[in-house]
C-alpha cells in the first residue's frame, strides 16, 4: 500500500460538488501562483469529467492574462474537430475566460502523432515545473493517455501513442515523468462507470493513474458513485 501513502482521497456527493472543489481548487493554485512568481501554468485534463469545473471556472473574474495553458494529451484528430481535448476545453473555458491566445498551448496532435510529440516535448522541457497538473482517470486506470500494459517511457516527456483502447487509437501523451514535473496535482474522479478502477487503486494495483498520482502527492476528488461514499468527506 507504499504507493497510496502521499495520496488524499475526498468523498463528494456527486459530480457537481466534485466540479465546484476543483474549480476552487484550481483558483487557489492560480492565485498562489501568480503572486509568487507572477503566472501560472497548468496542464488540462480531458475527457467529459473536466468540464463542468472549467465552466464554473470560466466565470470567474481570475487574473487570465497571467495564465498558461497546457494539455496533459490529445487525440490525433483535425485541429478544431469537436472530440479534441483541446476543442473541448475551448469551448467550455478558453472561448469564455481571456487567456491571451499566445498562452495556450495546444499539442499539434493534427500533424501526426510522433511529430507532434517531438514538438511539445520541447515546449514541456520549457514550462516545468507546471504549478497544477488537473487528470482525470479512464474506467482501465488510465490518464491522460497512458494506458495500463502500454510502454510508459518515463525517460520522455511526451510520447506518441498507437492502438489506444479509448478510441481514437492515435493519441499524444505527456508521460509520468512530464506529469509528476509539477508543484500540485488533482485528480477528478467521477461516475458509476470509475468505481472499480478506483477500488483497483486503493488496493494498491500499480495503474498509470497510481503511478502518476503517487509520484505528486496528489489530492483525488471522487464522487459517491466512483466510490466516494466509502472515503471521508473533506
Ligand atoms: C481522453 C483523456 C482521458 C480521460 C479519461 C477520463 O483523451 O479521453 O485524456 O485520459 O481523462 O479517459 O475520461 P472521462 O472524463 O470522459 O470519463
Amino acid at each position: 500500500m507504499r504507493q497510496l501513502r502521499s495520496v488524499t482521497f475526498a468523498g463528494f456527493r456527486d459530480p457537481q460538488a466534485v466540479a465546484a472543489e476543483a474549480a476552487n481548487e484550481i483558483r487557489r493554485a492560480s492565485e498562489e501562483a501568480l503572486s509568487a512568481r507572477g503566472r501560472f501554468r497548468i496542464v488540462l485534463a480531458g475527457g467529459t469529467t473536466p468540464l463542468a469545473s472549467y465552466r464554473l471556472l470560466a466565470r470567474d473574474g481570475l487574473q487570465w492574462a497571467g495564465w498558461e495553458v497546457y494539455f496533459g494529451d490529445e487525440r490525433c484528430l483535425p485541429a478544431g474537430d469537436p472530440e479534441r481535448n483541446s476543442q473541448a476545453a475551448y469551448e467550455a473555458l478558453l472561448s469564455v475566460a481571456p487567456v491571451p491566445k499566445e498562452r495556450v498551448f495546444s499539442i499539434p496532435a493534427e500533424l501526426g502523432a510522433e511529430t507532434a510529440a517531438d514538438l511539445y516535448a520541447e515546449r514541456v522541457r520549457q514550462a516545468v515545473p507546471f504549478d497544477l497538473v488537473l487528470l482525470g482517470m479512464g474506467e482501465d486506470g488510465h490518464t491522460a493517455s497512458l494506458f495500463p500494459g502500454h510502454p510508459l517511457d518515463e525517460e520522455r516527456l511526451v510520447i506518441p501513442v498507437h492502438h489506444a483502447p479509448k478510441p481514437p487509437p492515435d493519441r499524444v501523451s505527456l508521460t509520468i515523468s512530464a506529469l509528476t514535473a509539477c508543484r500540485r496535482m488533482l485528480v477528478i474522479v467521477t461516475g458509476a462507470s470509475k468505481r472499480e478502477a478506483l477500488a483497483a487503486w486503493r488496493n494498491g494495483d500499480d495503474l498509470p493513474i497510481a503511478r502518476a498520482a503517487s509520484r505528486s502527492a496528489a489530492r483525488v476528488l471522487v464522487d459517491a458513485a466512483a466510490g466516494g461514499d466509502l472515503l471521508r468527506g473533506t
